[in-house]
């Protein structure tokens, strides 16, 4: 898209542009510049992921652009960076009509499959060597964009493969989407192309993370999450749930040649003898055209192929790094790469016969939904718990899935005794994704909530927009030990061999009542108890006593305040002196911080005016616990100030959370992918793609564990 050249040039324009703004000089004139430099930006950000201007300076560019289109709206163009944002709602969205229809692929799951498909593309195209082009298949949600004169008109969903809904405001909330593209430069005058868009991976953990603190459901997968975003009806929020699009297939054009192509079939509509210098001939060859027009298309990820063996070993080498990817994929999509061929091959009235979709390993099975039980959380929330008949996805056997509260079961509309789907997404919390209500013989029953806690026997009780029941009584057993349970959890004070059964071993024997209970075990008892040898008191004692120098955060995070996540805790810890002091905020005050709103600051602040919680703090105080913020030792550590560190590969001495977190904490920045951006790549055992990635890169300088650990201590 970019030459060196003209990647220096628009570099130095953006420079200039950064200092006539601070000078104040900059005049309505400037105007193209500066969407030029906006545009350039934001390619190197979304689309290459390796930016040249820090956030910071493309937005006062940002700001600049706005004001003077706010002074001169008549200078405002469809195209312009800012008008991706979009104010207030949509009503409903139209249906329209696919220029051509969008098909479905053709499944295959192993070699043999594809062998065979191989013999019947050669049979019809009448070679003995087909060319095909690899691809991954993401795994989103399909969309379809129409350019016309080189300007986005419109953004549609699948819908019924023929007729979908016009979603073009959500889709110029995505920002690898060009709002305009040069087209016109091959001829193009109007244009289909269709995508997946997809939420990658961290966005999805950090999207269900919110949703679990909100007590909402999380969502199975990416694709549901992408698939869901696409028809929220403010915007807004849909630019907030950072959406990407790979875009990978030209369905239909009419170039100014009088050619038409519609999914491969090339016709000319009148007897000009014009050039076809600039016709797209292959499928390889529109991929590349895509990129270099400023889509993300996958023209790094795609191989041009002969021989349906190397195909078969590509599909095979994308399936190992599948894990490393930062986005879903659940196969690969081989093409005939020849419009020609294509067109010779024909389709189906469901797919194209020239291509074909390897499906990878499922990461779904069914199973049957035998009964629910009812588990009471650490804030009193009633969550029902299905339990299945055991069933393997991906390496785990699954036999109880949380099914989160009432609406969920209506919405899902499960039922005791149905088979159910379900999913196992990376590294996610199998999700039930629906019930096959198909299968049902009848003798399926309701799932019935019960109406007072099944510990303590009080009466449960719900608030009017909330999803969840509660046992509201805060001395109910199941509460406290879960309480406790999450206080020495991995994430909080990470007391290890103090997990959930030790926790509640000690709590039934009365060992142990509260929070501050687990620093004053009686090992005396212990002791006499079966399975607890000298060895495994002393490793519990030691674990207990190395807690107390958690930082701040984690006991921030380990009490276990309602809607107080990692994030949050880390936000407070940064903000306050010493913890007790938050008993004198005001919501308001608390509002007042980063990213906390109504709802969040009211939990804290009914937890701080507890005279209870209070005096629990000061008790764990006098037990020897931090209750200081040790701003000051972030200070001092922060050595790492403005590096980037990514892990990969298995560490042997560390946890790969205690070594991010250590990064965190001495001031360095974490990134997800390999790119320019990276100062180190640290590898553990068995490191892949990423470290292949790395060694192309000169700037990046690649850590063994132990010269890890010796950067870190100076
Ligand atoms: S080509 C006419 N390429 O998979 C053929 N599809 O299961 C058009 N998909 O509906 C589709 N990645 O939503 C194609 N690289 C890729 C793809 C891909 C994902 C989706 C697409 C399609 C579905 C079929």
């Amino acid at each position: 898209m970019y030459s060196t050249s003209h990647t220096q040039k628009l570099q130095t324009l953006s420079t200039n542009l950064l200092q006539k703004v601070k000078a104040h000089s900059l005049k309505a004139s400037d105007i193209t510049h500066l969407r030029e430099a906006l545009r350039f930006h934001e390619y190197r950000y979304y689309i290459l992921n390796d930016p040249l201007f820090s956030d910071f300076e493309y937005d006062s560019l940002y700001k600049e652009l706005e004001k003077i289109e706010a002074e001169n709206p008549s200078l405002i163009t469809s195209d312009s960076p800012t008008q991706r944002v979009a104010i207030g709602l949509t009503k409903d969205f139209p249906t329209v009509q696919h220029l051509v229809p969008m098909l479905s692929l053709e499944n295959s799951y192993d070699a043999e499959d594809l062998i065979d498909w191989d013999r019947k593309a050669r049979e019809l195209t009448g070679l003995t060597e087909v060319e095909y082009c690899v691809e991954p298949k993401f795994d989103g949600a399909s969309i379809s964009l129409i350019y016309e004169n080189d300007l986005l008109v419109r953004g549609a969903t699948r819908g019924d493969g023929v007729a979908g809904d016009d979603i073009t405001t959500n889709i110029k909330q995505i920002r690898s989407v060009p709002l305009s593209a040069a087209f016109s430069k091959y001829g193009i005058q109007q244009i289909e192309i269709r995508g997946e868009v997809l939420m990658n991976k961290n966005n999805f953990k950090k999207y269900n993370d919110q949703l679990v603190e909100q007590s909402l459901a999380p969502l199975a997968n990416p694709r549901n999450a992408a698939a869901g975003s696409l028809r929220i009806k403010n915007s807004k929020e849909v630019s907030r749930r950072n959406l990407e699009a790979f875009l990978y297939h030209v369905s239909y054009f009419t170039n100014v040649d009088g050619w038409t192509m519609t999914d491969g079939r090339l016709i000319k509509t009148n007897n000009d003898h014009h050039s076809t210098a600039n016709l797209l001939l292959t499928h390889s060859d529109s991929l590349k055209m895509l990129w270099d027009l400023g889509f993300r298309s996958p023209q790094k990820e795609k191989k041009v192929l002969t021989g349906i063996e190397s195909v078969i070993d590509y599909c095979n080498q994308f399936e190992k790094e599948r894990d490393d990817l930062p986005y879903e994929i659940d196969g690969m999509v081989i093409k005939v790469n020849d419009f020609l061929l294509q067109d010779k091959m024909g389709m189906t009235t469901h797919h194209p016969r020239w291509a074909i979709a390897f499906k990878f390993k499922a990461r779904q099975a069914t199973t049957k939904l035998r009964a629910v039980e009812f588990q009471v959380g650490r804030t009193g929330a009633v969550t029902p718990v299905a339990k299945l008949d055991p069933v393997f996805i991906s390496g785990v056997t699954v036999s109880s899935i949380s099914v989160h509260n009432e609406e969920y079961i209506k919405e899902k509309d499960l039922k005791i005794g149905d088979s159910v789907l379900i999913e196992r997404a990376g590294d996610v919390i199998p999700q039930i994704v629906k019930s096959l209500t198909e299968l049902r013989d009848g003798d399926e029953q309701e799932i019935v909530f019960p109406k007072h806690c099944p510990v303590c026997k009080s009466k449960l009780t719900k608030e009017d927009e909330e999803a969840v029941w509660r046992c509201v009584n805060i001395e109910c057993p199941a509460q406290v030990v879960e309480r406790i349970i999450h206080f020495a959890s991995k994430d909080a004070m990470d007391i290890r061999s103090f997990g959930d059964a030790n926790v509640r071993k000690f709590f039934n024997l009365g060992f142990l009542k509260d929070v501050p209970g687990v620093y004053n075990l009686p090992f005396d008892k212990i002791a006499m108890l079966e399975g607890f040898k000298e060895k495994s008191i002393n490793n519990l004692k030691t674990a207990i006593e190395n807690s107390k120098q958690q930082p701040l955060h984690r006991l921030i995070y380990a009490l276990g305040i309602r809607f107080v996540g990692e994030t949050t805790a880390k936000v407070l810890a940064a903000f306050i002196d010493y913890l007790p002091n938050f008993k004198n905020y005001s919501i308001e005050d608390l509002q007042n911080m980063e990213d906390i709103g109504p709802k969040v600051a009211g939990s804290i602040y009914t937890f701080f005016r507890l005279p209870d919680n209070i005096k629990m703090l000061h008790e764990l105080e006098a037990l020897g616990l931090n209750l200081k913020s040790n701003k000051s030792a972030m200070v001092a550590g922060s050595s790492l100030e403005g590096q980037t560190f990514l892990f990969t590969g298995t560490l042997m001495q560390l946890k790969r959370s205690d070594a991010e977190e250590m990064v965190e904490k001495n001031g360095g920045k974490l990134l997800s992918g390999v790119s320019s951006k990276l100062n180190y790549l640290v590898v553990g055992e068995d490191a892949g793609s990423k470290l292949e990635k790395a060694k192309k890169i000169t700037s990046i300088k690649v850590l063994s564990e132990k010269e890890f650990l010796q950067l870190i201590n100076g």
